[in-house]
């Protein structure tokens, strides 16, 4: 069982979501979009990004595993899906649920800066500062929080509750 409590609502989420997709259309007008969501976590937000950017925009995917379903990273990242897209020379936006360490994140920024794309930014619905260890920017970021852990949005904890239609934190009764 679970107790959880409301951090940011269907609605809130959806203004923000909206917000980005505008400031986003403009930087990258007549720009050709890539936009590589980070699997599994934002699947649920790069489904809502993509339709608020009013842009001709082409959607991949990349996925690698660090976090197992501990609450905290190991620090060691391995790619397990790389996307399928030619990325040379290409705008790449990539689209994360959330940054905690940010290890994650810097790790992947170099991965498409060793592809040669044009350029390579980042979008994240949640920027969680405390336990921030990697120097990383987030280009377009949704919400800031300091802590705690959250679920829902896509965000899992031990792959469960992604399907939650709002972010909650999460406390587990164990
Ligand atoms: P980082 O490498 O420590 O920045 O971890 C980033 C990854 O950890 C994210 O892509 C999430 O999958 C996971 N993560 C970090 N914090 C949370 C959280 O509060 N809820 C769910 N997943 C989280
Ligand atoms: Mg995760």
């Amino acid at each position: 069982m679970m107790e959880k409590e409301i951090v940011f609502s269907r609605q809130a989420i959806d203004d923000r979501v909206r917000q980005l997709g505008r400031e986003i259309a403009i930087d990258y007008r007549e720009r050709p979009l890539v936009l590589v969501g980070v699997l599994n976590g934002a699947f649920i937000f790069l489904a809502d990004l993509a339709r608020a950017i009013d842009l001709p925009v082409t959607i991949d995917f990349i996925r690698v595993a660090s976090y197992g379903d501990a609450t905290t990273t190991s620090g060691t990242i391995r790619l397990t899906k790389p996307p399928e897209t030619d990325l040379t020379g290409k705008d790449i936006l990539l689209v994360e649920d959330i940054v905690d360490t940010g290890t994650t994140l810097a790790w992947l920024r170099q991965y498409f800066k060793e592809h040669q794309v044009a350029s390579i930014k980042i979008c994240a619905l949640i920027d969680k500062h405390e336990r921030r260890k990697a120097e990383v920017v987030v280009d377009y970021s949704g919400f800031q929080v300091e802590k705690g852990f959250l679920i829902g949005y896509g965000l899992d904890h031990a792959e469960q509750y992604r399907n939650l239609p709002a972010i909650y934190t999460g406390v587990v009764d164990e």
